[in-house]
């Protein structure tokens, strides 16, 4: 892929560009305009399960859920074993006297990894959490 920077023009209501720009300010002086929508454009393509296809990528998968909510710990953990190569660490936390919270990151091509993270967040007794996708892409 080319590194050639290409100019395109966009529009958008005054109102949107306008906090916009404040969100530009408060990512700092090293980052304008154009780098910032440059980063948005890059998360977006990570975060899309068919945005890179192909690509190796880390995912941080964070979960919530009441662990005396059926088999929930015991279904997590059948599925974690059943992609043990892709699991690269799982974290525990007791939040409370019922609920756990679950930060388990993953390694591997991307559509795996949102397969496995749709997975667990499918789960039954799973509450919320949520995906979060990086890679060093050399691509972008
Ligand atoms: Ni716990």
């Amino acid at each position: 892929m080319s590194s050639e920077l290409v100019r395109f023009s966009v529009a958008m209501p005054e109102e949107l560009l306008m906090s916009f720009d404040a969100f530009v300010a408060r990512r700092g002086l090293a980052k304008n305009r154009s780098e910032v929508v440059r980063d948005l454009v890059r998360d977006a393509l990570i975060q899309d399960d068919a945005g890179l296809p192909g690509t190796e990528v880390m995912g941080t998968l964070t979960i919530v859920f009441n662990h005396h909510a059926s088999d929930v710990q015991e279904k997590l953990h059948t599925i974690q074993h059943a992609h043990y190569g892709m699991i690269v660490s799982t974290t525990h936390v007791h939040l409370d006297e019922d609920n756990c919270l679950e930060v388990i990151i993953l390694c591997g091509e991307t559509t795996d990894v949102h397969d496995i993270a749709d997975h667990i967040l499918g789960t039954k007794g799973v509450k919320n959490g949520g995906l979060v996708i990086t890679t060093t892409g050399q691509m972008l």
